[in-house]
């Protein structure tokens, strides 16, 4: 399976965000991962479709949206439209799942179910008929730069393992929270394919080193 990586731009220098999407894209990240927090469902308040709008003018990227939001439903028509490629909403948020997950799809975007890393795997299975990806957190969302939860690699083995089974070949599994060099070998043998990264790429000195020590462990 071809590792994709997806660059979280919350870890860049969000006072000159245009040129920073312009250095992933130019280093060849695969995707860039726009992390929408509404400081209801996590502590922060990041950005939203309006600025994903903005850099859908600027950039020709795959851009993977994670809703860290409490209420996605009436959101879902306006990033359709602000230019997201991949939608993924949250199965600890409001709303009914089912329909938020047929509606992102009926509006041409990919769609994504993430859940944070003490809700269990099991609980996104009856949804995976529905979903192009799953998200699984490595770490407690709301924040960058923390350190990567081992335990949840077993999270990516079940679900990978499942996937196999039940005819779900051509799931993605995304993992998001902590990755670096050492944690990326480790979820990709898990079975993860996406790989969310922010401070470890745009904290790098190199950023294309960075990237490619992430791809090698896939
Ligand atoms: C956390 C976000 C992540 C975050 C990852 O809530 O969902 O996407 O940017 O940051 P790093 O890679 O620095 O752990
Ligand atoms: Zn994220």
């Amino acid at each position: 399976m071809n590792t994709i990586v997806s660059a979280s731009i919350l870890a860049s220098d969000l006072s000159r965000l245009a040129e920073e999407v312009g250095r992933a894209e130019g280093a060849g990240v695969d995707w860039l991962h726009i992390d929408v927090m509404d400081g209801v469902f996590v502590d922060n308040i990041t950005y939203g479709n309006n600025v994903v709008k903005a850099l859908r003018r600027v950039s020709g990227m795959f851009f993977d949206t994670h809703l860290m939001i409490i209420d996605p439903t009436k959101l879902i028509p306006r990033f359709a439209e602000a230019g997201s490629d991949m939608l993924t909403i949250h199965i600890e948020s409001a709303g009914d799942t089912e329909n938020n997950l047929s509606e992102i799809r009926r509006l041409g975007m990919r769609a994504g179910l993430a859940l944070k890393p003490n809700t269990p795997i099991e609980s996104v299975y009856p949804y995976l008929p529905l979903c192009d990806m799953v998200l699984i957190m490595t770490v407690e969302p709301g924040y960058g730069g923390q350190s990567f939860i081992p335990e949840c690699a077993d999270k990516v083995r079940q679900l990978r393992e499942y996937c196999r089974q039940n005819g779900f070949d051509k799931m993605n599994i995304q993992v998001d929270g902590g990755i670096n060099a050492d944690t990326a070998k480790i979820v990709t043998e898990a079975g993860a394919d996406v790989l969310v990264a922010g401070s470890y790429l745009f904290g790098a000195d190199d950023f294309k080193s960075a990237l490619d020590s992430l791809k090698c462990g896939g």
